[in-house]
């Protein structure tokens, strides 16, 4: 789908988002970043998707979109901020 690159999928619990996780995370040569809300569902799914998919490159954190605390600790994190 996208050759050999970083994706960062917000909302990837369920929905889209999981859906985009499980295509990306399938065509195996993609780095995926799956963010999840506090409080959701999202690190059980991360390890379902770890178990059906051992060798995936995978990783998660915890992001609120619309918290700009939350994105910055984020970027700081995942290695985006400067
Ligand atoms: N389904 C369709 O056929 C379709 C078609 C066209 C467009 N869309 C649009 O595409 C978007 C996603 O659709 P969907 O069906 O995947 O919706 P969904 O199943 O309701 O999933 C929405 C996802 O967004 C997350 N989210 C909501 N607010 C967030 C925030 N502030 N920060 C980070 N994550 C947040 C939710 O997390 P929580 O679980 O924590 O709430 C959930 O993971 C929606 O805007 C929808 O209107 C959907």
């Amino acid at each position: 789908m996208l050759g050999a690159r970083r994706v960062v999928v917000t909302g990837a619990n369920k929905g889209i988002g999981l859906a985009l996780v499980r295509a990306l995370v399938a065509e195996g040569s993609t780095d995926v970043i799956m963010t999840f809300r506090k409080g959701n569902n999202g690190p059980e799914i991360y390890e379902q998707i770890r178990k059906e998919c051992p060798n995936a490159l995978l990783h998660y954190y915890l992001l609120d979109i619309t918290d700009e605390a939350s994105m910055c600790s984020w970027l700081a994190k995942a290695g985006f901020s400067s």
